[in-house]
């Protein structure tokens, strides 16, 4: 039996498809809300209430389990505690192995995101379960707001200067994360995993311009200057500073990386920042239309 976290996520819904197609064992998929999440239930894969912050619920949850993947949990702030309460319940139930969705480049990143990440790091090492831990680079995806607000006031911005994003698409990550859990190496180990060839800003802006055929320059700002207009956007304050200052740490090659073990391990190159600007395109172009 192989069991998933946060299975109603992004993430993990991918995680799930990916699981199915390749492996035929009985698939757990713990949600903190099964009443929204009984479209993932099927003949092989079952549908459980298993909320971070429920530990009972985890220990029914991870019964009978023996393989686990624990994807990180959205919460910032909440999420040692959330992913601790997991990794006890995964040991009372016996779960022989752990593979779990961390940071690039922990444990030396100095990202305000990277601290649980290394605390959940730390906890797994003194669970004493063999675990596997992915260090994903940056999904293509957490630039769809940057794509957007580009094409609408012509411009890209951030505050990540000259620094490159070893980003891949989150179904890159979530089929890496299910060949990890499925295969037949259960050793402990981590990777950092990312997409190749890296990217500045810069270059977002000129495949973006390449592509559209306008001209959309990147514009570097300050850190807080840049916090300010992600509030303005409409982001709420600390989840705008924890961007701005992952920029921060970009510019300083903390979201890069020259491993290949993203592609080693699902076989195929990652999604390319050409085609996410493309399928980006595409979508506001139907939704301007649609408008
Ligand atoms: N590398 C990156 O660029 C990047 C970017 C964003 C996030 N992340 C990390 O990767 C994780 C997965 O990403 P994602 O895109 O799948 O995020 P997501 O779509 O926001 O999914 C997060 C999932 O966590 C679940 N969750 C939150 N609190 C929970 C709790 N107390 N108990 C049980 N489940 C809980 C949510 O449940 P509900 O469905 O009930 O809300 C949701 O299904 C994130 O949680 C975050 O740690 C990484």
């Amino acid at each position: 039996m192989i069991a998933v976290t946060g299975a109603n996520g992004q993430l993990g819904r991918l995680a799930l498809k990916h699981l199915q197609n390749l492996t035929t064992e009985p698939l757990r998929a713990l949600v903190r809300s099964p009443e929204k999440a009984q479209d993932l239930a099927s003949a092989h894969v079952s549908v459980v209430k298993g909320d971070y912050d429920d530990p009972e619920s985890l220990r029914a949850a991870l019964a009978g389990v023996d393989r686990l993947l624990l994807i990180s949990g959205s919460e910032v702030g909440k999420r040692v505690a959330q992913h601790a309460a997991v990794i006890e319940a995964a040991k009372a139930a016996g779960v022989r192995f752990i593979t779990y969705t961390s940071l690039l480049n922990v444990p030396h990143s100095s990202l305000v995101l990277a601290a649980e990440h290394v605390e959940t790091e730390q906890r797994l090492a003194d669970s004493g379960i063999a675990h596997a831990v992915l260090r994903n680079g940056w999904y293509l995806e957490n630039f769809a707001g940057t794509v957007a607000a580009a094409l609408a006031h012509g411009a890209v911005v951030g505050a990540s200067g000259n620094g490159r994003f070893s980003a891949a698409g989150r179904s890159d990550y979530a089929e890496a994360a299910a060949r990890v859990i499925a295969g037949d190496d259960l050793s402990t180990r981590a990777l950092d995993l990312g997409g190749q060839p890296a990217f500045t800003l810069a270059d977002l802006a000129a495949e973006l311009s390449r592509q559209s055929g306008r001209d959309i320059p990147f514009n570097n700002l300050p850190e807080d200057t840049y916090a300010g207009i992600l509030v303005e956007a409409g982001l709420p304050d600390g989840f705008a500073k924890a961007l701005a200052d992952a920029d921060r740490g970009a510019a300083a090659g903390e979201l890069e990386t020259a491993s290949t073990a993203l592609e080693d391990l699902t076989g195929h190159p990652a999604r390319t920042l050409g085609d996410f600007v493309a399928e980006t395109l595409a979508t506001s172009q139907v939704a301007d239309n649609a408008a």
